[in-house]
């Protein structure tokens, strides 16, 4: 097939408010190109504030999530440049994990096959993983004689043990779903044909809850882990005091009066509701 035209490397569905963009180069198994990186920078910048997208999941057309960075597109074509041509392509794509890391609606990975070596950027830049039982994870570099660059290492020990993590890089051997759950790198692994069932069923539930404490709380995890005890106390304290005056809805206070006045629901069970 002729060169996929840049528009088309990432494609995009909102329904019922989640925004399903997905790694558009099946034929390539989506590895990331500089022309993806651009396109899926501009695919969630416009998606983000859209109120009627919830929830973003992210998965890949085709067998794959995606295979990584696009050896002859992103390092062989970049590095013919020389230095400008590589560092240009790193930050385009780093710039959209670094946007996912800390989007303004909650993301799922939903890695519904082969996922390499910089597709853990993306991967830990999501809130939530779900795999197919039958996707395979790996840090493939070692094979082909480069280091886990572009945040990989760092993805492998935020989320595995540091034994797990080094002989995962070391080794270069691929995970199956249900090792990668095992492993950490993923929330749950479930048979293929579920996968797309159970991400739905998480991404409705979340729509169900206030969105402003969802983005407050979800910063507030990615914040706290490299925080001291005494720094993340403070930090909570402050960022509560953050939503208070931007949750317009003032959720709290109508989750408190759900609860002790009305009694309409247990905090414990579930969320109050939203549209009361
Ligand atoms: N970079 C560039 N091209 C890639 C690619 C990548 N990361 N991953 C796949 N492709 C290309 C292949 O070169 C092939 O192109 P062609 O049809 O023009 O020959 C096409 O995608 C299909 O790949 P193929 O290897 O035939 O598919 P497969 O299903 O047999 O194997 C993989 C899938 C993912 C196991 C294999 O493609 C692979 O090992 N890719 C590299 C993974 C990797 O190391 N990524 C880390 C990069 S940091």
């Amino acid at each position: 097939m002729s060169q996929r035209a840049e528009a088309d490397t990432v494609a995009v569905d909102v329904k019922d408010g989640i925004a399903w963009v997905k790694f558009n180069r099946p034929e390539k198994r989506n590895c990331m190109s500089p022309k993806l990186n651009r396109q899926m920078l501009r695919v969630i910048n416009e998606l983000e504030f859209r109120d009627e997208v919830g929830v973003l999941v992210l998965t890949g057309e085709g067998a794959a999530w995606s295979a990584g960075m696009d050896l002859k597109e992103y390092f062989r074509e970049t590095e013919a440049q020389g230095l400008k041509g590589v560092r240009h392509s790193q930050r385009e794509a780093y710039a959209w994990w670094e946007r996912l890391r800390w989007y303004q609606k909650v993301t799922i990975a939903m890695v519904n096959g082969w996922c390499f070596g910089g597709a853990y950027g993306p991967l830990f830049a999501c809130d939530l993983a779900f795999c197919s039982e039958d996707a395979q994870f790996g840090l493939s570099e070692i094979n082909w004689g480069i280091l886990p660059g572009g945040g990989a290492s760092k993805v492998a020990v935020e989320l595995m043990p540091m034994r797990k993590a080094m002989y995962h890089a070391l080794l270069g051997e691929t995970l199956t779903g249900k090792q990668a759950e095992a492993a950490g790198l993923v929330n749950e692994a479930l048979p293929a044909e579920r996968l797309e069932g159970r991400v739905t069923e998480v991404a409705q539930k979340l729509l169900k809850k206030n969105r402003e404490t969802l983005k407050a709380t979800k910063d507030a995890v990615r914040h706290v882990r490299e925080m001291t005890y005494d720094n993340a106390e403070d930090y909570l304290i402050r960022a509560q005091e953050a939503l208070n005056w931007h949750d317009r809805s003032d959720g709290r206070h109508h989750g408190m009066n759900q609860f002790l006045d009305d009694k309409t629901y247990k905090p414990g069970l579930s969320e109050y509701d939203k549209s009361k």
